[in-house]
């Protein structure tokens, strides 16, 4: 029996005296808690916690998940800290009342299960989860620069003890629905044909809740207490900086204090308004409207066909594989055939565990030594030698086999579409798919337009990206396209710092302490000098770049980086660098010409047309290299200096070290530098 109440994102039916919600929220892919959400929920709690029933149900419509938070939109509106504060306690006293109903509760989980969502769930009497990978629990407000506000930080600890609680809050990371049972974090795990059955059961018998053994909530001892937070903020110094992400160590200190549901909503408050949140919320919203961009139009694509089984022809099969799309995989080297295959299975036996789920990935993984997948392709991804002729004569080959209707791509880093075009009778079915290094790891693909790529070649290239859940930047082929362009500068000018004699590990380190996931040494190290060598000399003609000598003797030397284990670090047996200590700080000097530079350049591609606007350069520097996420990316970073403080800034380093600082004329337009598509605080 369905019930009459005035609401458009929950379903309310009845029967045998328990109630069956399912929420549903209008409009949307998934269920993210906003404001009206959970006002409607609080109204239909109003109404049926004082009549005499058996139980209440709560649980999702939507296919991909369960509830995935609250609304993020929402927290860009928010303009102070007593208003933030105000937004967690509306959600707290909804889901007090959740707690407090006189019947026991479920929630039903499946899919995505995070944040707002998890504090719904531990608001219920139980929760039951579909047991798949595909369910994932978690509290991942730390990535937001946030913690928990709706009671969770409270709610979690005597369910499932203080460290794994802890582990969840300061990690952010997420729990498959098997790990979750294992945590005491759900009551049970049960086949999607079982959740409801699973639901009356539980209501029917009403067992005790659980609750964590006391040995698990030992380090919640007033004695204990205090050492085990001493010891977990030393841990969580390794991993994050205070200054720059201040909301784990507030989770603790919450934690430390023991404190209410006010003080977590007073902190969440103010940490909801500050900087890093604001920023990070910025670069999170930037990345859903790539992929809202992808998902516009359908991509048509069950059979890709790579070419190519080196460092990124490999690892974008596997990856594709790996999302379920079915990919044969050509190599004139049959040894570069069989790495692939060992590397596949070695990669989906820690990601898929489950041997079912490994094999059917391995067989949608097919070697194709013999190219007979290109016939059969829908769309066919070239990842050979960076060399021109190469590429163009087999473009010319692929042409003459592919069906019509097949996309045709390059993973070129360096060669104009333009020119691989020219071998084709059609061009305009040929776009850039520029993916990173580790492909598994790096998050960007961007899509490099040329001139006669048409606008259906683009639409399903993004759609394709988002299908195989990477982000998809629209960029103009241009040299360096925009990412391996504004990150050259400054690697190139590490170098030069490094040929001026100062240590490496101190410009690493001021690149760290920055907020940079590793310092440009020891990615330039990483990546491959060889590589490196090969893009600033790219860069060098239409750039102006000079490449430091110190780089091209190094590949002379055959010193290539952590591959071969020496580069401008020596790398031990294990990959790893060796460091000699840091002695005092010059940070600011060379902190300044290493991120000027990156942001002269960005400001440059901005004037060129490289991407459309400020927000493409922050969210591609960030998912495409790490960019110190809490500024928010280079742009955004660049407006919190000040346009006229950052020319006057290069103009002073040009004087002082030559033309590479002088400032881009972009500087002087603010036309450019400031339009945001996303609102920006
Ligand atoms: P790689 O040298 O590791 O692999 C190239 C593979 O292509 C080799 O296995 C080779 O046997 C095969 N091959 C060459 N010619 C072939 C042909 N005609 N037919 C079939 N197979 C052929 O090269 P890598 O590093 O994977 O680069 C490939 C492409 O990806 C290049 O265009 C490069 O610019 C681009 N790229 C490279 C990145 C990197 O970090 N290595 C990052 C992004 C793009």
């Amino acid at each position: 029996m369905s019930v009459d109440i005035d609401v458009v994102n929950w379903r309310m039916e009845e029967a045998d005296e328990t109630i069956v919600l399912t929420l549903d929220v209008a409009g949307q892919r998934a269920n993210a808690l906003s404001s009206t959400v959970l006002e409607e929920f609080d109204r239909i709690l109003g109404q049926i916690e004082s009549r005499p029933l058996q139980g209440l149900v709560i649980r999702s419509a939507k296919v991909n998940g369960f509830i995935v938070g609250a609304d993020v939109n929402e927290f860009q509106k928010i303009v102070d800290s007593t208003q933030a504060a105000a937004l967690a306690r509306a959600g707290q006293t909804v889901f007090n009342r959740l707690a407090g109903l006189p019947f026991p509760s479920v929630a039903l989980i499946h899919g995505n299960c995070l944040g707002g969502g998890l504090e719904l769930a531990l608001a219920c009497t139980y929760r039951i989860a579909r047991e798949d990978e595909a369910t994932r629990l978690g509290l991942p407000e730390v990535r937001l620069g946030i913690h928990p506000g709706f009671a969770g930080s409270v709610r979690l600890p005597p369910l499932i003890g203080d460290l794994a609680a802890l582990d969840l809050m300061l990690t952010g990371r997420t729990v498959s629905a098997r790990q979750a049972f294992a945590l005491g974090l759900v009551d049970e795990t049960v086949p999607e044909r079982h959740l409801l059955n699973a639901a009356h059961a539980f209501i029917a018998r009403h067992p005790h809740r659980r609750r964590a053994t006391w040995w698990k909530r030992a380090p919640s001892w007033p004695f204990l207490r205090q050492p085990v937070f001493r010891l977990l903020q030393r841990q969580l110094h390794k991993k994050a900086n205070p200054d720059h992400y201040p909301a784990p160590y507030r989770a603790l200190d919450l934690w430390r204090r023991a404190a209410s549901q006010e003080e977590e909503a007073l902190s969440l408050g103010e940490l909801l308004v500050g900087r890093t949140s604001r920023n990070l919320v910025s670069i999170f919203l930037l990345g859903e409207e790539l992929k809202r961009n992808g998902r516009r139009n359908p991509h048509g694509i069950a059979h890709l066909h790579v070419i190519g089984a080196g460092t990124m022809g490999a690892d974008i099969a596997i990856w594709a594989a790996f999302k379920g799309f079915r990919v044969s995989l050509q190599d004139q080297q049959p040894e570069a055939l069989a790495r692939t295959v060992k590397k596949a299975y070695g990669f989906y036996r820690k990601k898929l565990k489950k041997p079912v789920a490994i094999q059917n990935a391995m067989d949608r993984l097919m070697p194709d030594a013999g190219g007979n997948g290109l016939r059969r392709a829908d769309l066919v991804i070239e990842a050979i030698v960076e060399n021109a002729d190469v590429k163009r004569g087999l473009f010319r080959t692929i042409e003459s086999i592919v069906r019509p209707g097949a996309l045709l791509a390059t993973n070129t880093s360096s060669i104009p579409l333009e020119v691989l075009g020219e071998a084709l009778k059609d061009p305009s079915r040929l776009v850039g798919l520029h993916f990173f290094n580790p492909v598994a790891q790096m998050q960007l693909v961007e899509i490099v337009r040329g001139k006669q790529t048409s606008d259906s070649a683009l639409e399903r290239a993004r759609a394709f990206t988002v299908a195989i859940e990477r982000l998809p930047l629209d960029v103009r082929s241009s040299p360096g396209f925009l990412v391996n362009r504004v990150l050259m500068p400054y690697l190139i000018e590490a170098m030069t710092l490094a040929q001026e004699g100062i240590p490496i590990e101190q410009i690493d380190q001021a690149a760290t302490r920055f907020g940079m996931p590793m310092g440009p040494v020891l990615l330039a190290d990483t990546v491959g000098l060889d590589i490196c060598l090969s893009v600033a000399e790219m860069l060098s003609g239409p750039l102006g770049i000079s490449v430091p000598d110190r780089l091209r003797e190094a590949v002379e030397r055959g010193d290539l980086g952590k591959k071969s284990g020496r580069g401008f670090y020596v790398f031990d047996r294990s990959g790893r660098p060796r460091h000699r200590a840091v002695r005092g700080h010059t940070d600011t000097p060379v902190i300044e010409r290493l991120i000027l530079r990156m942001l002269n350049e960005a400001a440059a591609c901005l004037r060129e047309g490289v991407v459309d606007d400020p927000d493409s350069v922050d969210v591609g520097m960030v998912f495409g290299t790490g960019f110190a996420p809490y500024l928010g990316g280079p742009m955004r970073y660049a407006e919190a200096l000040g346009e006229v403080g950052i020319a006057s800034s290069l103009r002073r380093l040009a004087q002082e070290y030559g033309p590479r600082f002088e400032p881009d004329e972009a500087w002087a337009r603010s036309d450019l530098l400031t339009h945001h598509t996303v609102p920006r605080s």
